[in-house]
């Protein structure tokens, strides 16, 4: 196959880019997205602070748009997220009553989730619920906060009821290895998985630089959370860097993908490094002229 689309497909994968409603028109970018890409994850536009910036107020304008040219180009769509501590407007983060939050989670959960059902094939119900570092805790929110632990599970169970047939995943960075993170992680998903908690993926985020580079146990890592029956997905991969030693590291990351048979999918963090959230670097497939970078022609070849 000639696309990135096609050659995932003939993989039993799909192959998707994060977009941003406000470069939608731009000709170059709309050709190369929808010439390569057979899924789309929204950038921006169907985390919290777009979608309920105020509480019962809900704008679907920017996220429609872009569900509307997933739809209009046979391509899937990712949903990207729903329970986080970022991007979430005050009115959420400043709650502290816990049936309060409970049924605000619920309210945007169901409205959400409701209205892209049939759409979405994957939805990352909670985002980044772990801190870095080597102590395995999980992060301070306002839902680790006021519910405790169980905020997990009470959102995955929430999400089930919403869209029966979403897959539901967990989402995280730093997760890519194995590392006290990513164990935390492990536990938690064989915890849902043993008491019948609803979840069915997990997301392996794999935004890598210099500081942070490709793991040596990346494969490893995906082959044992795939080991406890969930589904993996890579779902915000850039590289930062250039040539011959960033297409071998996007080469890497797409075999280890292909080499779990469990790894469903492969979402880059952007079309073109034009735009790429990472100012300044160069992560993504495409150059800011949209022409095919080596990593292109890596990551095609091993697909
Ligand atoms: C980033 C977007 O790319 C930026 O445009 C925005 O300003 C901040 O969020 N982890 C995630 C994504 O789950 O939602 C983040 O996206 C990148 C890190």
């Amino acid at each position: 196959a000639s696309t990135l689309g096609a050659a995932a497909a003939e993989k039993g994968r799909y192959f998707g880019a994060a977009v941003a409603n406000n470069r939608l028109g731009e000709s170059d970018y709309v050709n190369t997205l929808n010439r390569e890409f057979n899924s789309i994850t929204a950038e921006n536009e169907m985390k919290w602070e777009s979608l309920q910036r105020t509480r019962g107020n809900f704008t679907f304008t920017e996220a429609d748009r872009i569900a509307n040219h997933a739809r209009s180009r046979g391509m899937s769509l990712r949903g990207h997220t729903l329970v986080w501590h970022s991007q979430l407007p005050g009115w959420v983060d400043n709650i502290n009553n816990a049936n309060e939050l409970r049924t605000v989670m619920r309210t945007h959960i169901e409205t959400v989730m409701g209205r892209y059902r049939g759409q979405v094939h994957s939805w990352d119900v909670v985002n980044e619920a772990f801190q870095d570092g080597s102590s395995g805790a999980r992060r301070n929110s306002v839902f680790q906060r006021v519910l405790g632990n169980g905020y997990i599970e009470e959102s995955f169970r929430m999400a089930r009821a919403a869209d029966p047939n979403a897959k539901l995943c967990y989402n995280d960075y730093n997760t890519d290895g194995r590392n006290a993170k990513s164990d935390a992680v492990y536990n938690l998903v064989r915890d849902l998985k043993q008491r019948g908690v609803p979840i069915d993926c997990v997301g392996f985020q794999s935004h890598f630089n210099p500081q942070s580079p490709v793991p040596n146990d990346y494969q490893a890592n995906l082959q044992r959370f795939a080991d406890l029956g969930v589904e993996v997905q890579i779902t915000e991969l850039d590289i930062e860097g250039s040539g011959t030693a960033q297409a071998n590291d996007y080469r890497r990351v797409i075999q280890a993908c292909l080499n779990v048979s469990r790894c469903t999918g492969i979402t880059v963090w952007g079309v073109t490094d034009k735009y790429s959230w990472r100012s300044g670097g160069t992560p993504l497939l495409f150059d800011g002229n949209y022409n095919k970078k080596p990593a292109y022609d890596a990551v095609l070849a091993t697909l």
